[in-house]
């Protein structure tokens, strides 16, 4: 049942702590600074291809990153076009992602990957499916049954299990400061949970004509996600960008009814220009959302704050996700929308 929520999508949200620590459990080593997944072969890749479809392909494109952070070449693709346009490299390990280890892209995906020969890696929620049956090596995400159409609590659990994928492939000397913030994880996503204002931001912005989600590095992803959260479960118009594109386009659609969510932490580079972007939003009259851990000042500009607690660069992104996975879910349950269930989507696609 839904144990006291309306809906399944609020109560996955609210089992984030307890899915992450599964996801954590037993292999993250402190002290060692070292990361065990006892399913996995030890895996030296020289480069690695991502594949997915819909939310899992914005985990994919967030674990590509990390993996080229760490010197990997490393490569996101849509499920669907990589089984028609596989580029060359017979070298490459080829990671699927799939919550349900059921979409038919994803499957044909990796078949053709296997039938050239390369590597095969499956990271699923779903102990069983033909994705995890059919791959080379399977990470399994461990966060147990997820009913609502929309993924919550399985994203986090992807963008997770990738920086464990990551650390295990390519450890580096950060990867102590990782891992404490990976412990601390289900206890910051606690108190994002506890204290969230998002139902207020909801309803200051329920009847908007459209609404943006910025970010720039590892926070581009959860732009994406957090406007497809948004869209699939409200119907309203909502688009992510990475922010340094918007001067490039989008930003002729900024209005005074377009508000603006900005995913902002640490006080570097990257924060600095995000506040450039959100200050051109604001000079065109658009209302700022900004989703932060308080260590810039982009509260100066913003009319509303979502505040994260601190954490790790890789690790702030799954912080600031609960918070846009609270904004769209409030923005569609004050519109009434049917949020388990949304019209025309399915919880697995297993047609091409
Ligand atoms: O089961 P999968 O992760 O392979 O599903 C892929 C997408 O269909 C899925 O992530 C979809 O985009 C989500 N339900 C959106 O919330």
């Amino acid at each position: 049942g839904k144990s006291g929520y309306d809906h399944f999508m609020l109560k996955e949200i609210h089992e984030q702590p307890r899915s992450l620590r599964q996801c954590l459990q037993g292999r993250v080593d402190e002290l060692a600074g070292q990361v065990t997944l006892e399913e996995l072969p030890s895996l030296s890749p020289t480069r690695v291809h991502l594949v997915a479809a819909g939310t899992s392909y914005h985990a994919a494109l967030y674990g590509a990153h990390l993996l080229q952070e760490r010197g990997i070449p490393a490569q996101p693709f849509y499920a669907h076009e990589y089984a028609s346009f596989t580029p060359p490299g017979d070298d490459a390990l080829v990671v699927g992602v799939s919550q349900s280890g059921e979409t038919a892209d994803t499957l044909a995906a990796m078949r053709e990957a296997h039938r050239r020969g390369a590597d095969t890696l499956a990271v699923t929620n779903t102990v069983g499916s033909t994705l995890a049956r059919e791959s080379d090596h399977v990470l399994y995400i461990r966060s147990g049954p997820e009913i609502g159409v929309a993924a919550t609590k399985t994203f986090a659990s992807q963008l997770t299990a990738l920086n464990l994928l990551t650390l295990s492939i390519a450890a580096g000397r950060e990867a102590r400061d990782v891992i404490a913030s990976l412990r601390d994880l289900p206890g910051d996503v606690q108190a994002v949970l506890d204290d969230s204002k998002a139902e207020q931001v909801a309803s200051a912005f329920a009847d908007s004509d459209s609404y943006f989600f910025i970010g720039r590095g590892l926070h581009f992803p959860v732009a994406l996600e957090g406007a497809l959260k948004l869209k699939e479960i409200s119907y309203e118009h909502a688009e992510g960008f990475a922010a340094g594109e918007l001067k490039h386009g989008p930003l002729a659609l900024v209005t005074e009814n377009t508000p603006v969510f900005a995913l902002v932490t640490g006080d570097g580079e990257a924060a600095r220009k995000t506040i450039g972007n959100v200050k051109e939003v604001e000079a065109r009259g658009a209302p700022v959302v900004a989703i932060t851990d308080g260590l810039s000042d982009v509260g100066r500009y913003a009319d509303y704050v979502l505040p994260i607690p601190e954490s790790h660069p890789r690790v702030a992104p799954i912080l600031a996700n609960v918070q846009l996975q609270l904004v769209a879910y409030h923005v569609a349950n004050q519109l009434g929308r049917p949020i388990d269930k949304p019209r025309n989507l399915a919880k697995s696609v297993t047609v091409e």
